[in-house]
């Protein structure tokens, strides 16, 4: 029987994240203060979700874990310390040349240092979420029924306030196929009152084409 896949749905919303972030740091001209501006907004959120994932990780999903088997989420954990403090600099960096920018100072070559910064950051924050999948998934399989396994995203979700959520779908729901969107959804219409679900909607509407929103509109009502 196929099993439970904890990661499935944060990993792919943060690696389309990741991926905006490192096409828009690319694309950024570093002399318009609007451009870094946009690059500064965006990082915000994708920062913002990253430090939100690794605390879920290690308050839920690794700390139940480590109760069912002593050691098995030290690497992890240990992982997420590394990321942390790579990701400290670089959210500081950021907010530098922002701040810098706007007080009409010079911050081409900064931009251009945050572009290759990011990029190393995000090929070890990729290379952390696949052995996360690779190796965590099957020890998590081991110890956990789907049944537990579902009640950790319960209470990931329980535990973050509705505003992140609108955050997390603009990442995730565009990054998933059509069928994984209006599974997500389908759960969401039955636990949201309607009117933040109208507003879940509406940041969705955002992100996905013409087409594919309509698809999934229709799939819901
Ligand atoms: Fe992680």
């Amino acid at each position: 029987m196929k099993r439970m896949k904890s990661y499935d749905v944060p990993h792919k919303g943060l690696r389309n994240a990741l991926s905006q972030m490192q096409l828009l740091a690319g694309k950024t001209d570093y002399a318009n203060q609007n451009e870094v501006e946009q690059l500064y907004k965006l990082g915000q959120d994708v920062f913002k979700i990253l430090t939100i994932h690794a605390t879920d990780e290690n308050e839920i999903t690794l700390a139940e874990l480590e109760e069912r088997c002593t050691g098995c989420s030290q690497h992890d954990m240990e992982d997420h310390e590394q990321i942390h403090l790579t990701q400290d600099k670089l959210e500081k960096f950021l907010a530098n040349i922002y701040n810098n920018s706007k007080a009409g100072q010079n911050v081409i070559e900064d931009g251009e240092e945050f572009y290759l910064a990011f990029s190393e950051f995000y090929g070890t924050y990729l290379e952390h979420t696949a052995e996360e999948e690779r190796v965590t998934q099957p020890m998590l399989w081991k110890y956990f029924t789907d049944e537990e396994l579902a009640s950790h995203r319960g209470k990931i979700m329980a535990k973050n306030p509705p505003q992140t959520l609108l955050i997390w779908f603009r990442f995730v729901i565009p990054a998933q196929s059509h069928k994984e969107r209006v599974g997500l959804l389908t759960g969401f219409k039955k636990m949201a009152p309607e009117p933040f679900f109208n507003e879940g909607m509406q940041v969705i509407r955002q992100v996905l084409t013409e087409r594919e929103f309509d698809e999934l509109d229709k799939a819901l009502a």
